[in-house]
């Protein structure tokens, strides 16, 4: 499988507190069947993103656990104006890796009325946003129809894996399901922050995925289109 969603790096956003847990994380995703997975540190108000430091930590920490994994340098990227300038002058700064792809996250608190220029000014120079957690976002759980909106502009979208497991309540989890009853999810990542609660398990939600929907969507959504996103290729159709 393939995460392309993880706060893996130690001691640059609220992921991983020390060297020790984010090793622990990698091999916990390792051990879980996952191969390839995208360390994404935040770039909001909060903590600033660094690309040529993050890419230095990143290749300790591959050091450290070996090359039973590929870990790959991306971004969690915040929506706002300043960040997408920023993304627009440089637009290689927040991808996955070498390639046009890159998470893109919400505020919980608004949505800009703009939002399909904001789309569009990414998408215009070539990037392909991936949008995270809607399921989470408490403006979309009352709108998600949005959402359908903007995967017509070339939105994907990634649904937390542990969201169909459950792990964040009923209403979460009956949404998980509606994106992919919908044929918007696009990608489950793990979102991990911890070892504990939000960690980098992905099979959970592959098995519930493979059981509800049928194999083919669960290999879709867990390992064929991620390994299509960090290998800069189009989605296989779905
Ligand atoms: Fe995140």
């Amino acid at each position: 499988m393939v995460d392309i969603h993880s706060h893996i790096l130690p001691m640059v956003d609220d992921g991983a507190r020390s060297w020790e847990v984010a090793i622990e994380m990698v091999k916990i995703a390792e051990r879980d069947g996952t191969t390839h997975m995208v360390a994404t540190p935040h770039a909001n108000y909060e903590y600033k993103y660094d690309r040529e430091s993050h890419t230095k930590l990143l290749a300790e920490l591959q050091g450290k656990v070996g090359d039973g994994i590929k870990l790959i340098l991306g971004c969690d990227f915040h929506f706002s104006f300043d960040n997408i300038e920023d993304a627009v002058a440089h637009p290689t700064r927040y991808a996955i890796g070498d390639t046009r792809y890159m998470l893109i996250e919400l505020s919980d608190f608004s949505i800009a009325p703009q939002m399909p220029n904001m789309i569009y000014s990414l998408t215009s120079k070539g990037l392909v946003p991936i949008l995270t957690h809607p399921e989470r976002n408490p403006i979309l759980q009352n709108k998600p129809e949005k959402v359908r909106e903007w995967a017509e502009m070339g939105v994907l979208v990634q649904v937390t894996a542990s969201a169909f497991v459950g792990k964040w309540g009923r209403g979460v989890q009956k949404l998980a399901h509606w994106y992919a009853e919908q044929g918007l999810l696009h990608v489950i990542a793990s979102d991990a922050h911890s070892l504990n609660h939000r960690n980098p398990v992905l099979s959970e939600a592959r098995k519930i995925i493979a059981k509800t929907y049928g194999e083919d969507l669960a290999r879709a959504v867990s390992e064929t289109n991620p390994m299509a996103i960090v290998t800069n290729q189009h989605l296989p159709e779905m």
